[in-house]
């Protein structure tokens, strides 16, 4: 495929890549905890199957919650993940590393057995990070305090990790934070949730997909095989050079969402961060960025930003700082992927103060740039339920379905194949 004769508006939408009614996000460690823009399940998994062979090493360099590293040890593929966000590190942890369900079970009744313990009293005098106490009534805060604190006291790593995700996906439950929304925003009005009965209710269900993920492992013999996290950029990786036969990725959308903001409940608990605006600044596709330079490396992107410049300099300048950083991952990926190497990038289109971002033909730009041959452009609709597709027309922000102040963004997106070339 030469990627200059390439025209977008051409391609069909692919049925086959579409996956109507699948469930597959429910399916295995998939569920354990929310996480924005998730992958579709199904669609990684056709992905490994049709691009690596067992034993293969595959990595994701937006690893977020850790869907392609969980298809990837349910393949028997090795796997790297990496993401610059500690919540996301902690959550594919745990999901790809299944427990011996006796082991879990027995230390989850011990720990509800302490729940009887709990005295308001002891721990109404407890200080936590002022941010805490903004999104948290005082008794559900202490509650939270009283199972991290519980949490913390367990020695096995793989068991303690497995409650704390179990903890960080009820935290906004049982918060003032606005259930429906992404955005931190306080919903006054919302019925306080008793986090014992909500963490006991999600590990349950926690503890249900692990026996299903274990015994599944333990049935094909790849309960062992090497999957592992970094905390890292995805611009600069610890990862060697050469040592990966695929990487099956979805960066971030650009100043879409706030992974910082989002993930802060987490983050202030288990205290990752102790002010948002220095956890907000390696993120890319940020709006916090502050970049100054307008100049990209690609033609089209360089098109975009001129055009939104003449809008709003400021979202330009995020914009063009959003290219030249997936520059960067274009490099990083080409460095450590092994000759002949395929590279998978799930990415959508948008619009951001009426000019359109097509972010799917920047990047098939920016990886032929770096030594990629693009070898296929599947197009897909996305289901609604699945991704938020609607932004505020005046922030750009996404925002949930059904507001007046909305547009339809993202109904379709691209799946860019492309090969390493051989040097
Ligand atoms: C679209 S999400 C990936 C979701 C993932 N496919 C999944 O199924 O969960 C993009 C991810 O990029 C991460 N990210 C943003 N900036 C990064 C950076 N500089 N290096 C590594 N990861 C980064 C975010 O934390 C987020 O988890």
């Amino acid at each position: 495929m030469e990627a200059k004769n390439l025209r977008f508006e051409d391609i069909k939408i692919d049925p086959e890549w579409h996956f109507k009614n699948v469930r597959s996000i429910e399916r295995f460690t998939h569920g354990y905890h929310r996480y924005p823009a998730k992958f579709l399940p199904d669609l990684v998994k056709k992905l490994i199957e049709e691009h690596t062979k067992l034993n293969d090493t595959i990595a994701d360099v937006f690893a977020g919650c850790g869907t392609t590293l969980v298809e990837a040890k349910l393949h028997g593929r090795k796997s790297i993940g990496v993401d610059i966000n500690p919540v996301a590190e902690l959550i594919t942890k745990v999901k790809t590393n299944p427990i011996k369900p006796t082991i879990l079970q027995k230390q989850f009744d011990r720990l509800t057995d302490r729940f009887s313990q709990f005295n308001l009293n002891s721990y109404s005098k407890i200080s936590k990070h002022e941010r805490i106490d903004y999104w948290f009534v005082p008794e559900n805060k202490n509650k939270i305090a009283f199972l991290y604190d519980n949490i913390l006291k367990i020695r096995n790593k793989s068991v303690k990790g497995f409650f704390l995700v179990s903890l960080s996906h009820i935290l906004k439950n049982c918060s003032r934070w606005l259930q429906s929304s992404t955005k931190p925003q306080v919903d006054p009005k919302k019925p306080l949730i008793d986090p014992f009965s909500a963490f006991n209710y999600h590990t349950k269900q926690m503890i249900k997909k692990n026996k299903e993920f274990y015994g599944y492992l333990e049935e094909k013999d790849f309960l062992d095989t090497r999957c592992e996290i970094k905390l890292e950029d995805a611009r600069k990786t610890s990862i060697a050079a050469g040592s990966v036969a695929a990487i099956i990725t979805s960066p971030p959308y650009v100043t879409s969402y706030e992974y910082a903001d989002i993930h802060q409940l987490t983050a202030y608990w288990y205290e990752y961060v102790t002010d948002l605006a220095s956890f907000r600044r390696n993120f890319i596709g940020t709006f916090y960025s502050q970049n100054q330079s307008l100049k990209c490396h690609s033609m089209q992107a360089q098109k975009i930003v001129d055009q939104l410049f003449s809008k709003d300099g400021r979202v330009a300048k995020e914009v063009a700082n959003y290219f030249k950083n997936m520059q960067n991952v274009a490099e990083e990926m080409y460095r450590i992927l092994c000759n002949n190497g395929h590279v998978c990038v799930v990415i959508g289109n948008t619009t951001l103060r009426n000019v359109k971002i097509e972010s799917a033909e920047v990047f098939v730009e920016l990886l032929e740039q770096t030594g990629f041959k693009i070898k296929d452009v599947i197009k897909r609709s996305i289901p609604n339920k699945l991704i938020p597709t609607i932004r505020d027309k005046t922030t750009g922000k996404f925002v949930k379905l059904n507001s007046a102040n909305s547009k339809l963004v993202y109904p379709e997106e691209y799946i860019l194949i492309a090969r390493k070339r051989e040097i």
